[in-house]
């Protein structure tokens, strides 16, 4: 995936620098060389030796230990990619700042590559407003951020400030270097559950979470996918996803059929109400006007439009939430709503969809093939919605 990519490793000393010791192993194993650069904190951390075996080239620490004069230019303007594993308060500052104080900030400083900052601290200093202005700095001039987790923390503290996983910092490399399998796709997802207003304070909604919609963003992003996510709800954004906020099923088929015009996948994860009602009322509705005659009328199906309009090439992936007869409706609305995939679930069987963060489906395809994802959390779930499109795409 990243074979031939040159990235230049930078650790910095922080508690979670021996995470970056899986990283590198991780970047290597999906074929990129790395050039790991430690600095001095770091060493106070994990040993050299360590990372010059798993890297690809032996670790730099100083300005001074090559032979030729100008390492502090010449890794910078060989990389690839420049990644921060993890990127302390210190280094954050060095770099906002443009401080070269050392070879890793020299290599920051003499790069056009992409950087990728991965930040990790206590929750005191990740959210110290000096530390924050500094991330707000290096984001503005283009650098990405692999924002920190919660979680536990050295010393036993609980809070924001934990390096993110290997694993999606591998992603965000993927992503950046437009090097995964779905890299120059836009993928359109749809999640939550669409709110139809009654009066000015009440709605009808569902009790779609958004976490399947949410989850498939996330998956098709770390694909390398480009990523516009319609939701109706406020789940942290995956990283890679662009959101479009929407609140009823018409602010959802206005947004979702202007990007369907550019978009090779489209996964309609959310629940749109079938119904709305037909008029808002302007106020409050008040108890002492009587009960209200609420009148509804069918929204959109914002699917079967898109099915109609399909692009040759486009790959139009729909859900279906029963409660009985599963594969019979389900397959009804493949055919009915001209869909390649659809994903259905029985959501009366125990931690299947709606709100759980597992579910189990079953995957339909317009070719007639069936395939069963017994319950599993929802991002495994999404991965093999995902590599199941990739199937119909033929890759
Ligand atoms: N959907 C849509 N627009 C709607 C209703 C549904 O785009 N107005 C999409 C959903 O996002 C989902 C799929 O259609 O991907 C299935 O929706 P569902 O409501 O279950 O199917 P219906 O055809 O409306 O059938 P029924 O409600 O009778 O089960």
């Amino acid at each position: 995936m990243l074979a031939g990519k040159r990235i230049v490793l930078g650790v910095t000393g922080g508690i979670a620098a021996y995470k970056a010791v899986e990283v590198c192993r991780r970047l290597v194993d999906a074929g990129a060389h790395v050039v790991p650069v430690m600095t001095a904190g770091a060493e106070h951390f994990i040993g050299r030796t360590t990372l010059s075996a798993l890297a690809s080239e032996p670790v730099q620490t100083s300005l001074w230990d090559e032979a030729s004069p100008i390492p502090h230019t010449r890794l910078g303007q060989s990389a690839d990619l420049v990644l921060v594993v993890p990127a302390t308060a210190r280094l954050l500052a060095a770099y906002a700042a443009g401080l070269s104080t050392d070879l890793l900030t020299n290599t920051l400083l003499a790069t056009r590559a992409p950087v990728i900052v991965c930040p990790a601290m206590h929750t005191e200093m990740w959210e110290h407003p000096a530390v924050q202005a500094n991330v707000a700095t290096l984001r503005a001039r283009g650098v990405h951020i692999v924002e920190p987790e919660s979680g536990r923390l050295a010393g036993g503290d609980v809070g924001a400030g934990r390096l993110a996983a290997p694993e999606r910092i591998v992603e965000a490399v993927a992503r950046v270097l437009d090097a995964g399998p779905l890299a120059g796709l836009h993928v359109v997802v749809s999640a939550g559950g669409t709110r139809e207003p009654i009066d000015a304070v009440r709605v009808i909604a569902n009790r779609s979470s958004g976490k399947q919609g949410y989850a498939i963003a996330a998956e098709a992003a770390a694909r390398g996918a480009r990523v516009s996510l319609v939701t109706t709800v406020d789940l942290p954004v995956p990283a890679g996803a662009q959101v479009h906020a929407v609140e009823t099923a018409a602010q959802m088929q206005e947004a979702i059929e202007q990007l369907a015009a550019s978009a090779d996948i489209i996964v309609m994860a959310a629940a749109v109400a079938d119904f709305r009602p037909v008029a808002a009322a302007a106020g409050k509705l008040k108890k002492d006007q009587g009960t209200p005659q609420i009148v509804l009328e069918p929204t959109p199906d914002i699917l079967a439009g898109l099915g109609e309009r399909k692009r040759p090439g486009q790959v139009l992936v729909g859900f279906a939430a029963e409660t009985s007869d599963l594969l019979a409706n389900a397959a009804a609305k493949l055919t009915r709503k001209h869909l390649d995939l659809i994903v259905a679930n029985d959501v009366s069987a125990p931690g299947v969809g709606f709100q759980h963060d597992t579910n189990a489906v079953t995957l339909l395809r317009a070719d007639g093939s069936v395939r069963t994802i017994p319950l599993a959390d929802k991002r495994s779930i999404a991965q093999a919605v995902l590599d199941t499109v990739d199937d119909i795409r033929g890759t």
